[in-house]
């Protein structure tokens, strides 16, 4: 085994965005472009001499090559161990999980997260703190500088390292060890929620559907769901993580998660479907005849957290990002406990989650989470919805009519315009933006405007601040519209669009989202121009 130097060049836009650094696959591929932003992390975070990390994937296309160049490139920058998931596979959230327990000194997270994988596809680079979370902005950006500066890279020459067969060997001085990927995050999962009484909910004849998406949560989901709480066999489907993902999306939404809609919607429905996406941080959960939007049950699960044993205690806060919509801040209310409004991204709840100040956490885009890890966590908000409804008795139609009448309901849409020019995007945004002070007072589609501003963020743990958020424009009444330009994109530039409006009239909580939504669809376009400025009618997605 020898250790080399490698002599490089600074690769132009290796900038971590809203969740690592993502790209095509075959730039990943492509001559240098992997080890050099490895050795940037490295060289980022004071490198890694005597270091202790976790490593694995969601189990995409390249993930196992990437995992030996990140194992050898360890090695010859001098760590001291890696713990890496079986097959070179962790969830994201077990890979956080991973990172806590063991008291590591951090670890590297392979995954392009919802986005398709495969040879023209997706693939992506994340590095987690300590504590188990995304890098905050000051590490990534010192791994960006790195990017800028590097000239050279460490690699050791070996064979393929056998990720294969769990157990302890060597690389040089370096130990890996190899861990099966559930066993410690089905552990964890007991320790919070009542699997008594969810195991005696299947064993009354409750029916799960659970599509795993042919990504990393199969695994775990049939480990917990059907091996540990009785669901029937054949409950999780599509449970084998591929590289490709199946040729599909693993993105848990009424679009991407489209047979798992129509099973639901079915005449023989079971009673509960959940999906969960690539690296199974993300989850959808979806009632009999109703689909429960990711806002929405952000706020159920703080109403109805005590009802699960890791958080009988009760919240010490709650959290949202501020495109979701305020359901959650009127149960935080009603509860007595803060509820802080976060920019765009996992990374923001981490502070408030290590300060113990925030309980639970989501964001609209599909992901839930608590404090029991630093990321958000898909199984983990199938299980606190399982527990609940095992409690309660209740269906989840019940559930969401009960909370709408104690809170009002939050209608929510959020549209996505995909692969728009950057720089038509990028100049819209900056029209409105110059706009906003004059937009108090004015009306657009019949609604007047209270306010309108660039949302900035004081983190109120360590004081940073973080700047243009995205634009919200709020109407009198509670509706509100935010414009964002996405930042995990990886071709052109993604304009979301968030729409959300109040109603807590009892004989108006049953309409149709589109139709409640109608009035702040079209006062968003009279706003900004959207068809005209991206040339589209109409949005690619709509969640
Ligand atoms: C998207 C979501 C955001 C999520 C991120 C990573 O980021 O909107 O909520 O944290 O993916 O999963 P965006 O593309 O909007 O920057
Ligand atoms: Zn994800």
């Amino acid at each position: 085994m020898e250790n080399i130097t490698v002599a490089t060049q600074p690769i132009e836009g290796q900038k971590p965005g809203t969740s690592g650094l993502r790209k095509k696959t075959r730039v990943f591929m492509g001559p240098h472009y992997l080890e050099n932003f490895v050795q940037a992390i490295w060289n980022g975070i004071g490198g890694v001499v005597g270091k202790t990390l976790i490593l694995g994937g969601d189990g995409r296309y390249f993930n196992d090559r990437a995992a030996q160049v990140i194992l050898r490139m360890a090695a010859a920058s001098g760590a001291a161990k890696v713990i890496v998931g079986q097959g070179a596979l962790l969830s994201t959230p077990a890979a956080s999980n991973l990172i806590r327990q063991h008291k590591t000194d951090g670890g590297i997270i392979m995954s392009a997260s919802h986005n398709p994988g495969g040879p023209d596809e997706d693939f992506g680079v994340k590095f987690n703190t300590s504590n188990g979370g995304p890098a905050p902005e000051e590490v990534t950006n010192a791994i960006f500088a790195a990017t800028e500066s590097i000239r050279e890279y460490q690699i050791v020459e070996t064979q393929d390292i056998d990720l294969s067969v769990v157990g302890n060997q060597t690389l040089g001085d370096m130990t890996i060890a190899v861990v099966d990927p559930v066993t410690d995050y089905a552990a964890l999962m007991e320790t919070l929620f009542d699997f008594h009484a969810i195991r005696a909910l299947f064993s009354g004849g409750f029916r799960l559907r659970f599509d795993a998406m042919h990504a990393i949560t199969g695994p775990y989901a049939t480990e917990i769901l059907e091996r540990r709480l009785g669901a029937a066999g054949g409950s999780v489907v599509n449970a084998t993580p591929l590289p490709d993902f199946g040729g599909g999306h693993p993105d848990p939404n009424p679009i991407w998660a489209k047979d798992l809609m129509d099973h639901m919607m079915g005449p023989d429905a079971p009673d509960f479907g959940a999906a969960s996406d690539g690296d199974g941080d993300r989850n959808m959960v979806v009632g009999r005849g109703i689909y429960v939007g990711p806002s929405d049950s952000l706020a159920v699960l703080a109403a109805n957290a005590h009802l699960a044993p890791g958080y009988a205690e009760g919240l010490m806060g709650a959290a949202r990002s501020m495109p979701t919509s305020g359901a959650v801040d009127r149960v935080a209310e009603a509860l007595g406990i803060a509820c802080y409004e976060t920019p765009t991204g996992w990374k923001f709840f981490g502070n408030l989650l290590d300060a113990g100040r925030a309980t639970i956490c989501g964001e609209e885009s599909a992901g839930t989470g608590s404090d029991h890890v630093r990321e958000k966590d898909g199984l983990w908000a199938v299980l606190l919805w399982l527990n609940i409804l095992a409690v309660s008795g209740k269906s989840v139609a019940e559930i969401m009519a009960d909370h709408w009448a104690t809170y009002g309901r939050n209608y929510y849409s959020r549209h996505d315009y995909e692969g728009v020019d950057a720089g038509d995007a990028a100049k819209m945004m900056a029209v409105l933006t110059s706009r906003l002070s004059g937009l108090p007072g004015q009306s657009f589609a019949g609604l007047a405007v209270t306010t309108a501003d660039d949302f900035a963020y004081n983190d109120p743990v360590d004081r940073s601040r973080s700047e243009h958020q995205g634009l919200r424009i709020e109407f009198e009444g509670g509706s509100r519209v935010v414009f964002r330009l996405s930042g995990t994109g990886t071709v052109g530039a993604t304009l979301r669009v968030y729409l959300e409006r109040y109603e807590d009239d009892p004989t108006l909580l049953d309409q149709e989202t589109m139709v409640a939504l109608a009035p702040i669809i079209a006062a968003a376009e009279e706003i900004a121009g959207i068809t005209a400025a991206t040339g589209r009618d109409a949005p690619d997605v709509m969640t």
